[in-house]
């Protein structure tokens, strides 16, 4: 084992836990990712040391997720739950009247989604989803990029197998930021926390899941010889190994002590970084839960007390509608002041006229808030019994508040639009502010004023005009002199040197956020071959569904949008991806390798992706088109037959890590595909190929 990688990997590990689970670290971020870097730098030249629980593999993968359904070891059972105080103490009553001694362990219920994590020999086996308690679905892939899994545990005293069950769950801070993203680029943004961590955890592309700031919190164990004989002393010892476990549970032995931490969790609801739902309460001896037993669906030893949503009531004094960078209309609700779960709310979320329609929202009204982890809070309600005769039926507006276009609806989706998408003031500027926006084009001299001021006064009025600003156009304007118009037209020419994946993001076509902008650069290369993609092309990247693939498509169908783009294009931006080195290489390009059999180093798993991050193929039978077959022990003898007599080449592991080790390489799969070319047009018959060959 290389020394260094292992020593990394350790140190690594350990300042993860102590950022993410401690809250405690010792070592600056710069220090930390400098750790990682040479890490990964380490990993790429010495790809026989992958190791799937490699603190690297926190910033996930690009290739695609299959989620396989895995059953359940032990049924994922659900939790009976009460919203009463009296049927809760009942509860607990009852328990006390057959154990008059037992014990219970409080604790917060995380609003998010179950997840049961097996570890083997202290290292993380697999991560899958309750499904439907009896299956899950495996998605070991993604739960690898949260920081607060543990990958390899500490200490010791573990079982030699056994599962952590927790739940995975997005802290308010990253569902925001998530939102935002969302709503910039026009998609719907998640209703609230609990979606938006179910439907990460279920995306195809774990780098993606890595960047959208999921959380774990463990609070139960399971397995055949648990080290100690209650729930209490095995998190305590997990804890010690490294699982991030509440440090805000509780051992009552009364019910005045439940009802006090029930007391207490509901005060420090409102201040938690993230949603919880209420509180529950479990027997804390196993002793005692074996004889309390089960239900088929739930146990008779455990009870969760949901708290009812935190709610205020208010008078709705007017509706605002907002225009958003898409022409998306939002309505906004100015509410009476009042206090809500630790903060003032002046102002509302209405969402769509058909909410407000089904609500029967009218000016006036009292009207229910609520708060979950949004930013801001939502109407889920009107108080019937205080409506007044003054309180008017409400008017969706038909036209833009803005620019005065009739406003359209698109089939299938809750919000109208203003479809002037040309000159509707709040949507120009939107479109140029997303623009130069930090993770677009980055010209940070330029802000939102200031845009909006260029609009006014008629000096630009796309994001092409940008490039035709000059600094004489500049100085002139209301709070701009000389240095700062000479610091925005530098920052402007600098902005030709964004790559290739962030211009796309720039041009703020539909649903095309970040990421999706990234996976579209890596897989057309250029903006050429992608303004020429069909939409089955546009499927074949990933993460790219039918929705996105058609607004692409329709984009680059609009004269206006080419018009645009070509002006872009001429000013100098870029429209190539840079050629990445980043991926494993590019050694078994073109190859079509089965696996058979099990192996001392990697997991079939590992060698799967290892092809696949190599530029190969891994195939499922052996056919005419198996370039290698990679044998292992035990394999199947049918296999080892067909191959032979296929005349298809028959590798070891060992052989295999020599392939993808960054010095050796295969010769018809590496070489430059220029020399291939120069080749061919000195040979005989040059014609269509000199001219191409020209082209180097
Ligand atoms: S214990 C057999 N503890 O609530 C009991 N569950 O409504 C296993 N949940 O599916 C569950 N916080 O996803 C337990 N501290 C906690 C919890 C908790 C949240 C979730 C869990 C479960 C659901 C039941």
């Amino acid at each position: 084992m290389h020394k260094e990688i292992q020593q990394l990997r350790e140190a690594l590990a350990k300042h993860n836990w102590l950022y993410y689970v401690e809250a405690q670290p010792i070592v600056s971020d710069y220090e930390y990712d400098a750790m990682m870097r040479r890490l990964v730098e380490l990993e790429k030249a010495h790809p026989e040391e992958f190791d799937p629980n490699s603190p690297s593999v926190r910033v996930g993968s690009d290739l695609a997720n299959d989620f396989q359904t895995v059953v359940h070891r032990y049924p994922m059972l659900s939790l009976g739950n009460t919203y009463s105080l009296e049927e809760l103490s009942e509860f607990c009553d009852k328990i006390c009247r057959e154990i008059p001694d037992a014990e219970f362990v409080c604790e917060q219920k995380f609003d998010g989604t179950a997840i049961s994590l097996t570890y083997q020999d202290g290292k993380l086996l697999r991560a899958v989803t309750r499904g439907d308690g009896e299956k899950g679905d495996d998605v070991t892939a993604n739960v690898r990029t949260i920081r607060s899994v543990p990958l390899v545990l500490m200490g010791e005293g573990y079982p030699d197998y056994f599962e952590m069950r927790g739940e995975v769950y997005m802290p308010h801070s990253s569902f925001n930021r998530l939102n935002a993203e969302r709503e910039d680029i026009g998609e719907t943004p998640f209703a609230n926390p609990r979606n938006a961590a179910a439907g990460t955890l279920k995306l195809q592309n774990s780098s993606v899941v890595a960047e959208r700031g999921l959380e774990c919190f463990l609070y139960y164990m399971e397995g055949d010889n648990l080290p100690f004989a209650s729930h209490w002393e095995n998190l305590e010892a997990a804890r010690g190994w490294g699982f991030r476990i509440s440090k805000q549970m509780r051992l009552c032995r009364s019910w005045a002590e439940i009802a006090e931490y029930i007391d207490q969790t509901a005060q420090l609801r409102s201040e938690l970084p993230y949603d919880i739902d209420g509180v529950v309460i479990k027997v804390n001896s196993y002793a005692d839960r074996r004889r309390l037993g089960s239900t088929a669906k739930a146990p008779r030893w455990a009870v969760a007390y949901k708290y009812k949503a935190e709610q205020a009531l208010t008078r709705l004094h007017s509706v605002d509608f907002q225009v958003g960078r898409t022409g998306a209309i939002t309505p906004v609700a100015n509410l009476q002041p009042v206090h809500l779960a630790g903060t003032t709310v002046k102002r509302a979320s209405l969402h769509n006229a058909e909410q407000i329609a089904l609500l029967d929202i009218r000016l006036g009204d009292m009207v229910y808030v609520e708060k979950g982890g949004e930013i801001i809070p939502k109407i889920t309600g009107v108080e019937l019994s205080e409506r007044s005769a003054e309180c008017v039926p409400f008017e969706y507006i038909t036209h833009c508040p803005e620019c005065g276009a009739a406003l359209v609806r698109i089939e299938g989706e809750a919000k109208h639009y203003c479809p002037n998408t040309e000159s509707c003031p709040p949507q120009i500027v939107g479109r140029i502010v997303h623009f130069i926006s930090r993770k677009a084009m980055k010209i940070e001299s330029l802000g939102e004023e200031t845009i909006e001021l260029l609009v006014r006064e008629g000096l630009v009025s796309d994001i092409a005009d940008i490039y035709s600003l000059t600094v004489e156009q500049l100085v002139p304007l209301p709070r701009l002199g000389q240095k700062s118009a000479e610091n925005i037209i530098a920052s402007i020419e600098e902005s030709k040197q964004v790559p290739f994946h962030r211009v796309l993001f720039a041009l703020g076509i539909r649903y095309v956020g970040e990421t999706t902008a990234k996976q579209l650069a890596a897989h057309f290369g250029s903006l050429d071959a992608l303004k020429n993609a069909s939409v089955d092309e546009l499927l074949e990247t990933p993460e790219v569904g039918d929705k996105i693939a058609q607004t692409i498509f329709d984009y680059f169908r609009s004269d206006d949008n080419l018009a645009l783009i070509q002006r872009l294009e001429s000013a100098g931006l870029q429209f190539v991806a840079e050629q990445k080195g980043e991926s494993g290489g590019a050694q078994l390009s073109g190859l079509g390798i089965v696996i058979s059999g099990t192996f001392v180093r990697h997991s079939r798993e590992e060698l799967k992706e290892l092809i696949e991050k190599h530029g190969g193929k891994n195939l499922s039978s052996v056919s005419s088109k198996t370039d290698y077959l990679l044998a292992g022990e035990n394999m199947g003898p049918a296999k080892l037959k067909k191959a032979e007599s296929l005349g298809v080449k028959i590798i070891s592991e060992s052989d295999f890590e020599q392939m993808i080790s960054a010095e050796s390489s295969i010769e018809s799969a590496t070489e430059p595909i220029m020399e291939v070319t120069v080749e061919e047009i000195t040979s005989s018959g040059a014609g269509a190929s000199a001219e191409q060959g020209s082209l180097f």
